[in-house]
Parts: structure tokens; C-alpha cells; sequence
């Protein structure tokens, strides 16, 4: 259990804020059943990410990446719902504490804890897009073809279809990291969860708002590379540490 004046200290930075931006990654999804990328249990310890998240192998072999959707991620993410520490982050929106949650999760999962201002750095693997017609499709109709189709083709046009996320190989959606850079270069308080900060250039966004004057707190289960700009540093459980809040 952490010890809990340090809690204390953390309900006091959020109650000071004016203008809190909170950061995601995986780590805030994991007690939603959706496994992390790296650490012990790590998805990349299974999978390796240059055959399965790499978005020049998505092109020479679009099937290994659909099987793994179809096998390893879609169940996985299909019946994951949000968790304390997603409807803690929602709260503090609903608040008006909370300006933004930029997000690097791909699950949707924040959403549906009702927070409206999320910024999706990667995507949202819950939209299938076609690569020829640009039609949008849920995974779920596109899990209903891979019984019979690997890779699916869209319904419409018989084009390419991929998931609305960022591989590796390709650059984040523009207007969305701009967002992201903005909010963190005005809040006063960025509040990092379930990340390892290691991905650029997602990870240059908490030094962004250190250097611009706001306070930065951690909650990770492991040490990150960036717990030395941290004011405040949580090696525990998001939903533990958040589920206090409110
Ligand atoms: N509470 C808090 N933190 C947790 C929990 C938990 N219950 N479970 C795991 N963690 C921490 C781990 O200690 C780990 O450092 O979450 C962190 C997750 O780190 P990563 O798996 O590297 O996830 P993330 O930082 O989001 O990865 C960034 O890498 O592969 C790409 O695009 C992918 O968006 C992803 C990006």
C-alpha cells in the first residue's frame, strides 16, 4: 500500500491545478485484462513488433498481422472494459479539473469511461479503415470475416483494410500530436499513468510540460527514465493510487 500522506500530497496537487493534462499508456489499461508491451509479461516478449506492428511487414504480409489481430489482440480488447483508474481520469474531467487525457492506448477503453477530450497519439484500433475507399468499419464486422477472409477486404470496395493505428514505420496523425504538445506546454500539472516512457515522440511530452513550468507526477509500477522530473512518483497500481482520488 502506498503510504498514504503521499496520497494526500497528490489529491492537494490536482486541488491547486488549474489546467491538468493526463498522459496514458498501457499500464492503465493492464487491470482491464489488456496485457502491456513490455515489462515481465510484456506483449513484445511474445510477439515480435517488427513482424507485428510494423507497418512495412503489414504491407508484404498483411496476414500475420491480421492473424494476430484476429487470435491475440481483437479477444482481448473485444471484452475489455474500462477500469477505476480510466473512470478516476473521466471524474476529474467531469469535474473540470482534468483539461485532456492524452492517450497512447489504442483500446478506446478512456472513452468509454466517458472522458470527452482524449487525444489518441496511436490511433484506435476499434476503427478499421479501407486503405482505397476510406470507409470506416467496426473491428467487430471485420472479426466477422476472418473465418473465411485472412486478410479481410473491405465490404464495400474489396480494397486494403487496416486499423486505425500508428505501426511503427509511420508517423502520428498531426493535428493530434500538435493537440498533444499544445496541452502539455500549457498545463500546470501532467499527470503521467501506466507508461513506460520509452516511445518517441510521446515521451518527450512530459519534459515538454516540465519545461514549461508544470509539475509532473508518475504513477508506473516500474522506475521510467523520467521519474527524475517527476514531483511525485508512484511505483503502484493506477487504479490503486487513482481509485483514492475520487
Ligand atoms: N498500474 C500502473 N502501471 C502499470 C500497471 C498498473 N496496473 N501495469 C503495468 N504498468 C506499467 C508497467 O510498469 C510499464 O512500465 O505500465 C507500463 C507500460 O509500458 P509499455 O508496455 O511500454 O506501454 P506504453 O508506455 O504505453 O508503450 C508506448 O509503445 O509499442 C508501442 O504503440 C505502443 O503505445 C505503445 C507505446
Amino acid at each position: 500500500m502506498s503510504d498514504p500522506t503521499r496520497h494526500d500530497l497528490l489529491q492537494r496537487m490536482i486541488e491547486e491545478s488549474k489546467r491538468m493534462v493526463a498522459f496514458t499508456g498501457a499500464g492503465i489499461s493492464a487491470e482491464s485484462g489488456i496485457p502491456t508491451y513490455r515489462g515481465d509479461d510484456g506483449l513484445w516478449n511474445k510477439y515480435d513488433p517488427v513482424k507485428f506492428a510494423n507497418i512495412n511487414h503489414f504491407f508484404k504480409q498483411p496476414d500475420y498481422y491480421w492473424n494476430f489481430f484476429k487470435e491475440v489482440r481483437y479477444p482481448v480488447i473485444h471484452r475489455a472494459r474500462p477500469n477505476k483508474a480510466h473512470a478516476a481520469l473521466a471524474q476529474l474531467e467531469q469535474k473540470g479539473k482534468l483539461k485532456t487525457v492524452i492517450t497512447q492506448n489504442i483500446d478506446g477503453l478512456q472513452q468509454a469511461a466517458g472522458s470527452q477530450h482524449v487525444l489518441e497519439l496511436h490511433g484506435n484500433t476499434r476503427r478499421i479503415v479501407c486503405l482505397k475507399c476510406g470507409q470506416c468499419h467496426s473491428m467487430e464486422d471485420v472479426y466477422e470475416q476472418l473465418d473465411t477472409r485472412l486478410p479481410p477486404l473491405c465490404p464495400d470496395c474489396n480494397g486494403t483494410l487496416k486499423p486505425d493505428v500508428v505501426f511503427f514505420g509511420e508517423s502520428l496523425p498531426t493535428d493530434v500530436l500538435e493537440d498533444a504538445i499544445s496541452a502539455s506546454q500549457s498545463c500546470d500539472l501532467f499527470l503521467v499513468v501506466g507508461s513506460s516512457l520509452v516511445v518517441q515522440p510521446a515521451a518527450t511530452l512530459p519534459v515538454t510540460a516540465r519545461q514549461h513550468g508544470a509539475r509532473v507526477v508518475i504513477i508506473n509500477r516500474d522506475p521510467t527514465p523520467l521519474d527524475g522530473i517527476a514531483e511525485l512518483v508512484f511505483h503502484s497500481s493506477a487504479s490503486e493510487v487513482l481509485g483514492c482520488l475520487v
